[in-house]
């Protein structure tokens, strides 16, 4: 067993039975509390542990004094006891409350140290922020601070020139993001976003493409381990289609711009993470004349007035009939070059009229309802516009790659 300590005693186990003695005791416990505050002030790590060992609730230095040598005291030490102990106990409520105020004048120095550098709005800001942070400063010397923590703040000297701070650009997939955004905005759609954590439900099932069916196979994704139900990073950003028809009636008509994930090796052309814009217009009376007119519009402010596009027959489970959208060459304007391998033509995008199934799962009416959806490799086109031939250089941020698309 350690000995017990002297606040563990009472009084008259310690030999304290005079008023002298106990004016003394109590001496020496504020003495010990004072060396042990002016050690804490400069090593603010050990506050908590400080604080608790003298006012902790349970068994803190004044929670024992008062049971130990308080409560237990003989009748004719009552009066100086008590005296003893209402002294100390203020003297320590005043040195902890005074640190806190030290704490929060510490803010006020460190908001007027970091704002110094920059700029004031004016004279008054700046000199108000001083003030705060000089009584901060005294704040802090009355807390029993020994050693300054902070250097002596400096006056500004207002005629320095300012700290320049270069003005960054958007990243190429950002500028075509709102390049894309922009086209479509123009033309009366709504831009929403949706998870990236998706349930199969929303990724696949009401996306027309039910288990096992082999379209999962190439849009094979990661599923997020440990949640109670099953969760996937989002393949493609189409279900957003089924998430804004179930929120809204028709008539629909939103680009989704956003994150997608595959799991693909990386290499030139792929990573495990790419971005999409997907498409969806439902209406009462929408044709397919209206989806090649929108494609064509798109191609045409994307690429350039000349453009013309083409549809391929394709195969998607939530479309039908699907299409490749492909663009006469950019480059060569048709007649065939490196880019679009002699053939000049390019393929921009997946797309197709909505499959009435797909409506099934959304309570929208397939006899009164059609409509036609698309979903843009962003990355692709922002390579295809601006030439760029490697996917890795959208992602590895060199400034001598970023600084060519201001
Ligand atoms: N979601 C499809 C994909 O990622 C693209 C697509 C969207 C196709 C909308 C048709 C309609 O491959």
């Amino acid at each position: 067993m350690a000995e017990k300590t002297i606040i563990e005693q009472t009084l008259v186990e310690l030999g304290d039975t005079t008023p002298e003695k106990v004016v003394a005791r109590f001496a020496e416990v504020r003495k010990r509390f004072d060396e042990q505050f002016a050690r804490v002030a400069a090593k603010p790590d050990d506050w908590e542990v400080f604080r608790i060992h003298w006012v902790g609730r349970k068994s803190g230095a004044l929670t024992k004094i008062a049971d130990n040598w308080l409560k237990s005291a003989p009748a004719d030490l009552k009066q100086p006891v008590g005296q003893a102990f209402n002294e100390l106990k203020s003297h320590i409520d005043a040195a902890l409350q005074g640190w806190r105020a030290a704490i929060d004048a510490m803010q006020d120095i460190g908001d007027y140290m970091a704002t110094a550098q920059g700029a004031y709005a004016s004279r008054a800001a700046h000199d108000a922020a001083l003030r705060a942070a000089a009584t901060a400063a005294a704040i802090i010397g009355a807390a029993g601070q020994t050693e300054p923590i902070l250097p002596l703040i400096e006056p500004v000297d207002l005629s320095l020139p300012g700290i320049e701070r270069p003005i960054g650009t958007r990243h190429l997939i950002r500028q075509t993001f709102e390049e894309l955004q922009r086209i479509f905005l123009s033309i009366g759609f709504s831009v929403v976003e949706g998870p990236e954590i998706e349930t199969p439900y929303y990724n696949f099932e009401a996306l027309n493409i039910p288990e096992h069916h082999p379209a999962r196979d190439n849009m094979d994704t990661f599923y997020i381990a440990g949640s109670r139900s099953p969760h996937l990073l989002r393949t493609h950003t189409s279900p957003m289609q089924i998430r804004t028809m179930q929120k809204q009636p028709p008539p629909v008509r939103i680009v989704v711009p956003g994150k997608v994930y595959r799991r693909d090796n990386p290499d030139a052309t792929h990573g495990y993470m790419f971005h999409q814009i997907e498409g969806l217009a439902v209406d009462t009376d929408i044709t397919f004349c209206d989806f090649k007119g929108t494609v064509d519009h798109f191609a045409r402010e994307f690429l350039g007035p000349k453009t013309k596009t083409r549809l391929r027959p394709s195969y998607f489970p939530f479309t039908e009939p699907s299409a490749e959208v492909d663009a006469s060459c950019h480059l060569c304007g048709g007649s065939g070059c490196r880019v679009c391998k002699q053939s000049g033509w390019i393929e921009l995008f997946g797309a197709g009229m909505v499959n009435p199934a797909v409506y099934g799962f959304v309570n929208y009416d397939p006899q009164r309802l059609s409509g036609f959806a698309f979903g843009m490799g962003v990355d692709r086109l922002a390579m295809l516009k601006y030439g760029v031939t490697e996917v890795p250089l959208l992602f590895q941020n060199d400034v001598r790659f970023l600084r060519q698309f201001p």
